[in-house]
């Protein structure tokens, strides 16, 4: 046999001399929940590790995550019935809940980066991403709320806002509305193919946010479709958008390679909850080693070409890293 691949293999010094792809901690981001109150932390019940916390909590957290080499962080916020309405008011209250913790994180870490959700979710009592009106979702009517949203966030100190809500147009209205803000150093991470996952049902229980009639495959895509994902990224891409995201990960991994292959920007990808739920819920049971699951699930992701994963594995598999 002239070619034995396996001489490759042969010592840990050499498979890691020939090792094609590196993760390390600088490439992830770690979405968190935020509540009201003080002292508070909720874990959510089917995220395992994963807490709710109020800002003081909060703060705590992000220091100990940046002494593991986590530097940035996608913060949800989690708010109670009271405070959701049809247009998604509190989504722009300067006071409210979200731009209060992005103003307190800023000012306590300087230079941590912060990625803020723009969508109406969670401040919407129809648990939608955009308006809803007589059971359709309205594209150019959402827009301006999300711009009311960006506005405030980016006021608040947002390093880069996220786009979720898959509005048409969305991106480039952004744009715009921040440049003309004096806004210019704002960055976009457009969530670019997201699509109609059934894998976002922990975070929709995190939140307390799932659509209350219907589902979202009118805004996100259908899971069959791949080309489609092209389409969405060269509007985002013209649109000005910095960095493109696919969501979930793992199950769309086809995607994040082709957008690799077609975008001169930076591509990320969202292990998404339900991503999450699954390796912690086969590792309660002793089904699958968690530690190892993690590490082959994000080197896939990163494998495929993502620059960037947004992962709620962040803070375990730094600390993995370091022990
Ligand atoms: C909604 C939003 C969702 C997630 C991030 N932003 C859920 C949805 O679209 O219903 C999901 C993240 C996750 O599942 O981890 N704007």
């Amino acid at each position: 046999m002239l070619r034995r691949p396996r001489r490759n293999r042969k010592s840990p010094v050499i498979r890691n001399l020939i090792e094609e792809t590196q993760l390390s901690v600088q490439h992830l981001i770690f979405p968190v929940f935020i509540i009201e109150g003080d002292n508070q932390r909720e874990e959510v019940a089917s995220m395992p590790g994963i807490y709710r916390y109020s800002i003081d909590l909060l703060l705590e957290e992000i220091a100990a995550c940046q002494e593991l080499g986590i530097h940035t962080f996608a913060p949800f916020p989690a708010l109670t019935d009271d405070k959701k309405d049809t247009l998604a008011q509190e989504g722009h209250n300067p006071e409210g809940l979200f731009p209060t913790a992005i103003r307190r994180i800023k000012e306590t870490f300087p230079d941590v980066c912060l990625m803020t959700d723009i969508a109406m979710d969670p401040y919407s009592s129809d648990g939608h991403d955009g308006l809803v009106h007589d059971g359709e979702i309205l594209n150019d009517a959402t827009l301006e709320i999300l711009g009311k949203m960006a506005l405030v966030q980016a006021e608040a100190g947002a390093d880069i806002l996220g786009p979720s809500d898959m509005m048409d147009g969305r991106v480039g209205y952004l744009r715009e509305l921040l440049d003309e803000h004096g806004y210019a150093n704002v960055s976009i991470m457009a969530y670019t193919a997201k699509y109609a996952s059934a894998f976002y049902g922990p975070f929709r229980d995190a939140l307390d946010s799932a659509p209350k009639l219907g589902d979202k495959k009118t805004y996100q895509m259908n899971p069959a479709n791949a080309r489609e994902a092209l389409m969405e990224a060269e509007l985002d891409y013209d649109e000005g958008a910095d960095i493109l995201m696919v969501k979930p990960a793992l199950p769309y991994l086809d995607i994040v390679q082709s957008l690799k292959e077609c975008f001169p920007v930076p591509i990320a990808a969202y292990q998404v909850s339900g991503e999450y739920a699954m390796i912690k819920a086969a590792a309660a049971n002793g089904w699958l080693n968690g530690r190892k699951t993690m590490q082959e699930s994000l080197m896939s992701i990163r494998r495929a070409g993502a620059d960037i994963i947004l992962t709620y594995f962040a803070k375990e598999y730094a600390q993995e890293l370091k022990s």
